[in-house]
């Protein structure tokens, strides 16, 4: 950073998965600039300070070697929320916003609970001139809010004065570090021009400064959901093809390369699979059908909740699928789930299209093996709502539990383990090391008649029709 530069200490609110990495990247970049992540959750922090790398509480590739680099120079996490408030010219609020599960706007609006927390104590404990950077993903005139709290300080008293600015996040999990270290753009909303410049100044470090977008605070909240919104369209556009592939004997895959030529759609996120996770494209879309509906657009509110139902219909539809595929019944069945996290490359199962596929599956009687080199199998329960069983005996037959319908899942340490004794594979997330399974040794550990049931397109169907094995792809018809 250099010597004249406005900001000298930061503070971010919320260590999770967009706080710890921007963080970390921000401080690596300006190695002048003194950056504390705070969180209320001790735990959470004693991960960030592990001194065993691998014991960070996010898994992101090249993260380790960023926090290494930092830590401890002038990267901090800390639990002293308001001491680390009261020392910083700029604070980050980058905390949790999920969809309000209950009250006004349930299961679409966002609760704002824990910004507006966030906002109070800013505006309680911070002094002089301080920058406050809405960086979590915030219904459009959020910020008017977190201004209206901010202004309700008694300021008499004590100098205090804010500026409100909207830094929205484009990072993408397992891509976090590149994302940051290189992204497409950076947005910053706001009305006061020398607060975008302190904010732009930081940034510059390392971002061109034609990347850096200004824009009024409203476009800049806007854009963020807007932006997921055309992502997740594009994957519930290809789906819905893919089911149609499946009908007329198409393939999804040729679809979507002779699609992604046209320069005017382009290539990317044309991959049909079992519908979007993640914390963002559902949040974000339901957000904004809720803000439709608010401003009085419900046409608009529908079109694009139509996104997420194509979504969650992707799920189901697979779901019916195994079941059918495996005679109309998977009542104390071995079915081997090979992922669970909602892509590749991170250990994160908020919204993972296998929470969905697995619920149902259950639902069914079904005995779950799951295998996911990432999630940790406590996790797995709390997302099922399901303690785990103990593994089966090796080559023991059905329990008695499991005949009569008894639903049971347990985590599988690899995935020859998985396999062994099922009726049928899913493989619902893209794992590099699922792409490489030699299916000539793991087909004669399976239960004949046996099924690969292909969600993200990874195996070679050739290959594992030679063990004697069915496969569905997702989006290919029978030609
Ligand atoms: C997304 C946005 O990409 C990011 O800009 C924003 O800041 C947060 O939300 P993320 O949720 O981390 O990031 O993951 P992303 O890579 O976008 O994938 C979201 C979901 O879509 C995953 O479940 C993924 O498997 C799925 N997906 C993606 C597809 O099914 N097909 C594709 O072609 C691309
Ligand atoms: P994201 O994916 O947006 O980063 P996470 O849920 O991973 O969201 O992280 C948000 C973090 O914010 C959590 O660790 C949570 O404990 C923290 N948090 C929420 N409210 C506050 C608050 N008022 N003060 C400090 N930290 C908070």
């Amino acid at each position: 950073m250099s010597s004249n530069s406005t900001i000298r200490s930061i503070c971010c609110i919320g260590a999770g998965y967009v706080g710890g990495p921007t963080m970390a990247v921000i401080a690596d970049r300006c190695p002048d600039v003194k950056v504390t992540v705070v969180d209320i959750n001790q735990d959470r922090i004693a991960a960030w300070n592990h001194p065993d790398l691998s014991k960070l509480p996010v898994y992101e590739p090249g993260l380790d070697a960023v926090v290494e680099r930092a830590r401890g120079r002038n990267l901090f996490f800390s639990t002293a929320v308001e001491e680390t408030i009261a020392s910083a010219d700029m604070v980050f609020i980058s905390v949790n916003t999920p969809t309000k599960t209950r009250g006004l706007g349930a299961g679409q609006a966002s609760d704002l609970r824990w910004v507006e927390a966030c906002a109070r104590t800013v505006a309680k404990e911070a002094t002089g001139h301080t920058i406050v950077v809405e960086k979590s993903t915030l219904p459009v005139r959020t910020a008017e809010a977190v201004k209206a709290i901010l202004g309700s300080v008694d300021s008499s008293s004590e100098q205090k004065t804010f500026s409100v600015l909207s830094n929205p996040e484009f990072l993408a999990e397992g891509t976090a570090i590149r994302d940051l270290a290189n992204p497409d753009r950076v947005l910053i909303g706001g009305e006061n021009a020398e607060a975008i410049d302190a904010l732009a100044e930081i940034y510059q470090q390392w971002v061109p400064e034609e990347k850096i977008l200004r824009t009024n605070l409203w476009s800049s909240e806007l854009s963020k959901l807007t932006a997921n919104a055309f992502l997740a369209q594009r994957i519930s556009s290809i789906n819905s093809v893919a089911a149609l592939c499946e009908a007329t004997g198409a393939d999804v895959r040729e679809v979507a390369k002779a699609i992604g030529t046209d320069s005017r759609i382009g290539p990317k996120f044309l991959n049909a699979g079992p519908g979007f996770g993640g914390s963002c494209f559902q949040k974000d879309i339901l957000n904004l059908v809720y803000l439709c509906r608010h401003f009085g657009l419900p046409d608009v509110a529908d079109y694009w909740e139509s996104v997420v139902l194509l979504n969650t219909w992707q799920q189901h539809r697979i779901a019916r699928l195994v079941v059918q595929k495996l005679f109309g019944t998977v009542t104390g069945k071995r079915l081997a789930i090979l992922g669970f996290a909602f892509k590749a490359d991170t250990n994160d199962t908020r919204e993972a299209p296998a929470i969905r596929i697995c619920k149902d599956l259950l639902e069914e009687g079904a005995q779950l093996a799951i295998h996911d080199p990432k999630v940790d199998p406590e996790q797995i329960s709390r997302d099922l709502n399901l303690i785990a069983s103990q593994a089966p005996e090796e080559d023991a037959g059905p329990t008695r539990g499991a005949l009569s319908g008894e639903a049971t899942w347990w985590p599988s340490p690899d995935v020859a383990s998985a396999i062994r004794g099922a009726d049928a594979v899913l493989i619902l997330t893209e794992w590099q090391q699922y792409r490489e399974l030699d299916w000539t040794t793991l087909a004669p550990l399976m239960r004949k008649p046996a099924w690969v049931f292909d969600a993200r397109g990874v195996v070679d169907p050739k290959q594992v029709e030679s063990g004697g094995l069915n496969v569905w792809r997702v989006g290919e018809g029978d030609a």
